[in-house]
């Protein structure tokens, strides 16, 4: 068995120059009209195989509570478990050459306090190797925003589905449906973008909805999951485009596996068809 660290002493057979991605070279990619794709990882190996695909941001989710550690929400991910595949995933990463940007959830319970205890969790993922922090939900959160922002942490916010609130949401459901809800989210997004937010989230979201938030956000990047094909990038969970899920995968989701020839393979075929816009395909992939 090749340890990812061993792995970075040998050629990674045909991954080509490293690309480091950056907020700036993020800004870049929207500007050339270049989708984004991110992919969640919680280890080193499926990280490193990630940034060989070619993937341009790997998410360490806190969804990892379900698909890792088999519960049945994301809410009892600690902080401590989130730093751990921190690290673990910038090992993978550094292993591979450093490419993608490594983004990190807070957990439920480790940014609703005060501005300082969010600080001080986004300490922690950052010194476990996160370059950006995802933290979920609208309003109250646009000022915890700004607040880090101004203190050197690059953020991504999270609005639509947001799995940690999904007991309040009454359940995993299309979010932004009718025309006040869809306008609070409009609003909650120009929040977060005039905040200072690098990137937002937006799941399980109508696709027109989510293609209007985009345009009225240059800079700021919308990522999609179940939000259609006119946002600036998309993410998916590893474990769902894998086919790997215990449970029903959701509609937004392909199974990369199905034609693939192994993991990699299966990261590459998701890397490319975001890129040439052919994933989400809007008739069997968006609402
Ligand atoms: O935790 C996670 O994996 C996420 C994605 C669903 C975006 O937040």
């Amino acid at each position: 068995m090749t340890s990812p660290q061993q792995a970075a002493s040998a050629p990674y057979g045909g991954a080509g120059p490293v690309r480091k991605i950056t907020p700036r070279r993020l800004q870049e990619m929207r500007q050339a009209g270049e989708k984004i794709v991110m992919l969640t990882a919680y280890d080193a190996t499926f990280a490193g195989l990630a940034a060989q695909a070619g993937v341009d941001m790997v998410l360490v989710g806190d969804s990892l509570g379900m698909v890792s550690q088999g519960r049945d929400s994301t809410v009892p991910v600690t902080l401590d478990e989130m730093a751990y595949h921190t690290a673990s995933v910038a090992r993978g990463l550094a292993a591979a050459g450093g490419g993608p940007l490594l983004l990190a959830d807070l957990p439920f319970g480790s940014y609703h306090g005060s501005h300082e205890e969010a600080m001080r969790s986004c300490t922690q993922l950052m010194q476990a190797g996160a370059q950006m922090v995802k933290l979920e939900g609208g309003g109250w959160t646009a000022p915890l925003v700004r607040y880090l922002v101004e203190r050197g942490v690059p953020v991504c916010a999270h609005l639509g589905l947001t799995p940690q609130t999904v007991a309040a949401l009454s359940g995993y459901r299309v979010q932004g449906r009718d025309e006040a809800s869809a306008e609070l989210l409009m609003r909650h997004s120009c929040e977060l973008a005039e905040a200072g937010a690098t990137l937002l989230v937006l799941e399980m979201v109508p696709a027109a909805l989510s293609t209007r938030i985009t345009q009225a956000m240059p800079s700021c990047h919308t990522i999609g999951i179940g939000a259609g094909a006119g946002t600036a990038g998309q993410v998916l969970v590893m474990h769902d485009m894998l086919g790997a899920s215990l449970g029903k995968t959701p509609r937004f989701v392909k199974n990369f596996m199905a034609e693939a020839g192994g993991v990699r393979a299966a990261f590459e075929a998701y890397v490319r068809e975001v890129r040439e816009q052919r994933f989400p395909d809007e008739a069997v992939h968006a609402w």
